[in-house]
């Protein structure tokens, strides 16, 4: 992985392959602008002009000034000045880094934008912009440049020989809140990508059993505990949905119980004590929608079906490297949705964890069963709050298409908080509304509820189905179907799993224990 770090000196005399520098859209007009450009190219550009370089997001001008130590320049568009944001220098960052990668270099310097712009990117009371400005461009670069290739044996498009980054300053105090954003920027954004390979690798690599191996070394490695509960361990739990669902596959199911417990020394004594937040992930490793089966079209996809369960281990793995002082336990129901002698049937009514029976109207919606299950475990924690995270409805993309995560839920102050977090790291949430009516869609004449709700308010529907399921505890469902499987790419989104959820919920996860 690729090495950044802050640095202070005269970005003149810096040595790397190419320096990188922002420059807004009508820089002409700001004489800051026009003196940082004069002293980077000798005034070249100014005099010369014509270039029809303007400035504009996700444009670039490669330079070869006399006057730097470096032998390139790489001007790198930045958009309108005025609505400078963490999300925009996130993009930036993710086109200078695929623009130098692409150029085959080995190390970059970058830049400081004015104090004034960068000002404007600490959004919350307190924050430091310099940790603001060096978490946002670390983050636009480490997730710009992600890819998962490691099946292609001859790697295209050109190898990654990019190793270290330098972002530049002026000032030793500066320096140390920048090395703070990206060292934060760091941890979450390889956990981030660990959400990312975990989605894009296939079934056949991905599989309940697999998953949980993979769990058990990342909380070896960064410092949670791990329990994998097997199928044994399962039934007598009593959880149909997930027996149920498990069945059509040779792969028998697994639930991975993670638990972290950060601050039990020093400063944060005490964390042990403390009602845990508890976070569930759906962890359907393939999702062929089992005997009412899905069309073939697409249905590859249906790898990423485990996001959720991804983003909880990749969560865990970031709070305990981060060493956040709280207690988090993560749930992942795993298991593969095929048809199959065994499978479940359309029709079949499951019992689960807490007891109540559910009629299985339909094997597709496989996803609210096994949650169903661990959402009523989790009740064992006494949670202050419990969220699950799934890629549970098609609807959900209907309602807000790949730009918001749906979200349900009961706990309001939470929902307000993720929100917040949402537009801070621009993984953003929408809520829709759990209204009483929507239950009337889930009864079933046979069983305690049906796992379908008919054509309308599919979305709300699933999440009306998980709430019978929760117990005395702060619930919010995000439904990521929509922002986890990601068909056409953005600046710092390649075409795959994006790992949402990741950031936001360790933003949210550091906010509420900083109250
Ligand atoms: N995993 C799918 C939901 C999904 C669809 C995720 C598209 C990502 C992209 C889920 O298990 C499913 O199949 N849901 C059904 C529910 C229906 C049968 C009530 C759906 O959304 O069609
Ligand atoms: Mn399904
Ligand atoms: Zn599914």
């Amino acid at each position: 992985m690729i090495r950044i770090g802050a640095r202070t000196g005269d970005v003149r005399h810096v040595a790397a392959d190419v320096l990188v520098h922002f420059v807004f859209e009508e820089w002409q007009k700001s004489p800051d602008d026009v003196d940082a450009l004069r002293t980077l190219t000798g005034g070249d550009l100014l005099t010369e002009g014509g270039t029809g370089f303007a400035g504009r997001e996700r444009e670039t001008l490669l330079l070869f000034p006399r006057n730097l130590s470096t032998a390139r320049l790489l001007l790198v568009g930045a958009g309108a000045r005025g609505t400078w944001s963490r999300e925009r220098l996130r993009r930036a960052g993710a086109a200078s880094a695929k623009a130098v990668r692409g150029m085959g270099l080995r190390t970059a310097a970058f830049t400081e934008p004015g104090r004034k712009v960068t000002a404007a990117l600490a959004a919350g009371r307190g924050e430091d912009p310099a940790e603001a400005y060096g978490c946002a461009l670390a983050e636009g670069i480490l997730l710009g440049l992600y890819r998962y290739d490691k099946y292609q044996t001859k790697k295209n498009p050109a190898p990654d020989l990019l190793r270290s980054i330098s972002f530049m300053t002026e000032s030793p105090s500066r320096e140390k809140g920048i090395a703070r954003g990206i060292g934060f920027a760091s941890l979450v954004c390889e956990s981030t990508c660990l959400a990312r390979d975990l989605e894009n690798a296939p079934g056949n690599e991905i599989y309940p059993e697999s998953l949980a191996a993979i769990a058990r070394s990342a909380g070896r490695r960064s410092g949670f505990h791990v329990r994998v509960l097997d199928e044994r361990n399962i039934r007598s739990l009593g959880m149909g949905g997930l027996l149920g669902v498990a069945r059509g596959s040779r792969r028998p199911p697994r639930l991975l119980v993670m638990e972290y417990r950060g601050g039990r020394t020093g400063r944060h004594r005490g964390a042990r004590g403390k009602p845990p937040v508890v976070l569930v992930g759906k962890g359907v490793t393939f999702d062929s929608g089992g005997i009412s089966i899905k069309p073939s079209a697409g249905m590859a996809e249906m790898k990423m079906d485990m996001s959720g369960g991804a983003v909880v281990i990749a969560t865990m793995q970031a709070a305990a490297r981060l060493k956040l002082p709280l207690h988090l336990v993560g749930i992942v129901p795993a298991a593969e949705n095929l048809p199959g002698g065994a499978a479940l049937r359309p029709g079949d009514i499951l019992r689960h964890h807490n007891g109540m029976t559910s009629e299985v109207d339909n094997t597709d919606a496989e996803g609210r069963l096994i949650l169903a299950d661990a959402l009523s475990y989790a009740g064992r924690y006494d949670p202050a709050i419990v969220i699950d995270i799934a890629t549970l409805t098609g609807a959900v993309v209907v309602a807000l298409g790949h730009v918001a995560t749906g979200m349900m839920g009961n706990d309001t102050e939470a929902m307000r908080l993720l929100k917040e977090s949402g537009e801070r790291t621009y993984e953003r949430v929408w809520e829709l509304p759990m209204f009483e009516e929507y239950d009337g869609l889930i009864k079933s004449e046979i069983a305690d509820v049906k796992n379908t709700g008919g054509r309308w308010a599919g979305a709300i529907t699933a999440a009306m189905f998980l709430r019978r399921f929760t117990g005395r505890y702060g619930w919010v469902h995000l439904d990521i179907a929509g922002t986890s499987i990601i068909e056409d790419p953005t600046d710092y989104t390649p075409r795959g799993g994006s790992g949402v959820g990741v950031r936001l919920l360790i933003d949210f996860l550091r906010r509420r224990g900083a109250r």
